[in-house]
């Protein structure tokens, strides 16, 4: 084992084993042909730090970590600093890039991005390819492995221990978490190298902080986008959608954010407008903005082979289009038919595609949402681009689509997060993605793509959403309601529930589906749904601080029970009920027809969120749950900002106070975060961060409130206290 400058290098039979570290607790492993480290891609952000080496008999002992290295097959063991085994190679193999390792005494396996299994994924395979999933499967199901992003990071965790390996690898991988063999985890890559960073955490909430060091952590959103959105594909003309802003405004319903889909385009070509359907388009927008509405619209990658269409001419003339192995352009089908499909890989072409945004962004629009970019292509059988389709990146490197692929969708969103941030400077961009890597949490929102109205894609979109936020992803939320097929208002009723304590909360259906607005259904469905879409406004400022912390830590708002009580068996398990922040746990009714569920909660002390009633933990109980109720739980100990809200004028809500509700029976902190939720002068410290702490006491608990910084206006704050039975 030698040192260099890069780190360490090792020389087995035929490969080069390279160690690097990028933190105390990350170490990466690079295998290559020759003394060269490979490239990495475009998801890692962290760099390559001292680690205050040293060597005892034949482990090099470095971080956090001792590392024992076997010399010839370059297989690897890792301990921690005590000489805890964390992980050990069974097999690697350098020249078809993937790994065989020991299952040791992990219960669990999370993470891998939006996938379609319970929580804990031992026992489950599963391949990262990105897909227009609805291209080869009638509907999402369990079987379909390839969904809409490839994120190739995974946790295994048990009580003793936690730790997560990302494999940094942009080809088409494969994940074995002991379903062929019990005791064995295996990877692997269609091409490329095989190079991981093996990260170790005391949790697996540290572990998923180190994976933020390595990918990014999300940007702050504006806090208008963890509001209430409305789409459908599509609303069809400028009158359509007013009807619906209007609606939501008569229905007294909140609401943020309205879509347009791809049919405001003038015959699906992006960066147009069809300006018979959408006459006056600049006003029509204006006036859903002096409504309270932003509106987002639809651009996708595939841009429609025309003569003499603008976009299209200007991508050919400068070569910005990916190609066949000859240099041709290469033409697949989508939405406008004919397409050939941006190379976002080169700067330039990301710098060109920015500034189409320029236009649109001019008559008002607020927000992009980008589809379709895994990239979907209907005329081949793989629903993308061939294999050998070629991009170009910069300094004239040359990639095949096979390695591309997996980066496309997150080098769109990066075209268009950047060209937001130079276009509307003012404002924080938002983009909504449906294909992702790992590291394009730093770009955009996600939604998990085209669902369907049916009762099991709303139970699985939980556990899909906590293995997304364990992956990097927070703020992510799946189509509420479901996308394909029609919903029906007890569907919507408890899909509406669960969105509102989702940090991305849109309510979204395709075309020929039943219309699915709030006021589709009956009278009571409305109540309900409106009930709890203002309860979701009376959690905005909370939801906000933990998107904050999303930015600052990587930790995720939502979070599966084990994130906070990894001592606890049942928590790795858990698939149907979740925790925003660390005080909240939200129990979601996930079957029709069901009055009664069953609910876990952790030790300690709990209050039910609706009769204050005062609960022990480290049990379970059955609770009520008729269909206007949503089970919510708090832990003692809990400080809660509640945003209060005056209905009465049709707007949105301005908000009136906060008030700081503080569950008692323990001792409690809470940092609260505030700023204008919109522009970037946070960064100029245009903030105010308040600290406040309870102090729990059987007779009188008490609040305490410490100002940190006074940057921006503090409104006027309440405190209430929630005693426990006695107090
Ligand atoms: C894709 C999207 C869906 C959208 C539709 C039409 O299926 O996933 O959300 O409505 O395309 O643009």
């Amino acid at each position: 084992m030698k040192k260099n400058d890069t780190g360490f290098i090792i020389e087995g039979k035929g490969a080069y084993l390279h160690i690097i570290f990028y933190g105390e607790n990350i170490v990466r492993f690079a295998y290559s042909k020759d003394k060269n480290v490979p490239s990495s891609t475009v998801a890692v952000v962290g760099k390559p730090v001292e680690a205050g080496e040293s060597f005892k008999s034949n482990r090099l002992l470095a971080g956090n970590f001792q590392i024992e290295v076997e010399r010839e097959k370059l297989t690897v063991k890792v301990f921690d600093r005590s000489g805890r085994l964390l992980n050990e190679d069974l097999k690697v193999n350098a020249k078809k890039p993937g790994v065989e390792k020991k299952r040791l005494s992990e219960t669990g396996f999370y993470g891998n991005g939006e996938k379609y299994t319970w929580l804990n994924q031992l026992g489950y395979s599963t391949v990262n390819y990105n897909s227009d999933v609805l291209h080869h499967n009638p509907i999402h199901h369990p079987q379909v492995q390839e969904m809409h992003t490839a994120i190739p990071f995974y946790i295994g965790a048990s009580p003793d221990f936690a730790y997560g390996i990302y494999f940094d690898n942009s080809y088409r991988t494969e994940f074995d978490f002991a379903k062929s063999d019990s005791n064995v985890i295996s990877f692997q890559a269609a091409g490329g190298y095989l190079d991981y960073y093996f990260m170790h955490g005391s949790t697996v909430a540290d572990v998923v902080s180190a994976y933020g060091l390595l990918t990014g952590t999300p940007p702050l959103p504006r806090k208008k986008y963890l509001g209430f959105h409305q789409s459908r594909y599509s609303y069809q003309s400028g009158e359509e959608l007013l009807t619906v802003a209007d609606q939501l405004r008569r229905h007294d319903i909140p609401c943020d954010v309205l879509y347009l889909d791809i049919d405001y385009t003038e015959a699906y070509k992006v960066f147009t407008v069809d300006n018979e359907r959408f006459k006056g388009f600049k006003k029509m927008i204006g006036n859903l903005k002096e409504m309270g509405f932003a509106v987002v619209v639809i651009i996708n990658p595939g841009v429609k082979v025309e003569e003499g269409y603008r976009v299209y001419e200007e991508g050919k003339e400068n070569n910005y289009f990916v190609t066949t192995p000859s240099g041709e352009i290469y033409q697949g089908e989508v939405w406008p038919k004919p397409a050939a499909f941006p190379d976002f890989l080169r700067s330039e072409v990301r710098h060109w595609w920015g500034e189409l945004h320029r236009e649109l962004l001019a008559c008002g629009v607020d927000g992009i949402w980008n589809d379709m970019n895994e990239p979907a292509n209907f005329t081949e059988k793989s629903g993308t681009l061939p294999d050998e389709a070629v991009h170009l990146g910069d300094n004239g490197i040359v990639f095949s689509h096979a390695e591309a692929h997996n980066i496309y969708g997150l080098m769109q969103a990066r075209a268009t997060r950047e060209a937001l941030e130079q276009l509307q400077p003012e404002k924080r961009p938002f983009v909504l993605t449906r294909a992702a890597f790992a590291g394009s949490q730093r770009y955009a929102a996600l939604w998990t793509g085209d669902n369907s109205s049916v009762w099991e894609h709303l139970e699985c979109s939980i556990p899909m959403i906590l293995n997304l936020g364990l992956s990097g992803y927070s703020f992510v939320g799946a189509d509420v309601g479901g996308y394909r097929g029609d919903c029906s208002g007890e569907l919507l009723v408890r899909w509406t529930q669960l969105g509102a304590f989702i940090p991305y909360f849109r309510n979204h259906s395709e075309i020929g589906t039943a219309r699915q607005e709030p006021w589709e259904f009956s009278n009571e469905v409305l109540d309900i749904v409106r009930k709890y879409i203002r309860l979701r406004y009376n959690f905005l400022t909370y939801i906000y601080n933990l998107m904050r912390e999303s930015t600052l830590t990587g930790a995720p708002a939502v979070r599966p029970l084990l994130y906070h009580y990894d001592d606890e068996p049942d928590a790795y398990h858990i698939s149907d009920q979740f925790l925003l922040g660390e005080g909240l746990m939200v129990c979601p009714v996930t079957r029709p027809g069901i009055t009664h569920r069953q609910v876990y909660l952790p030790r300690g002390q709990w209050f039910d969120y609706w009769t204050g009633e005062n609960l022990n933990g480290n049990r379970y109980l059955t609770v009520e749950s008729p269909l206007g109720k949503l089970p919510l739980f708090i832990r003692a100990g809990t400080i809660l900002p509640i945003d209060d809200h005056i209905y009465s004028d049709h707007n949105r809500g301005a908000q009136t106070a906060l008030t700081m509700h503080c569950y008692a029976g323990k001792d409690g902190l809470y940092r609260l975060y505030l700023d204008d939720g919109t522009s970037f002068n946070y960064r100029q410290e245009q903030y105010s961060e308040l600290e406040i702490i309870l102090k729990d006491d059987p007779v009188q608990p008490a609040v305490k409130t410490n100002i940190i910084k006074d940057n921006f206006p503090i409104p006027e704050i309440k405190y209430i206290i929630h005693h426990r039975p006695g107090q």
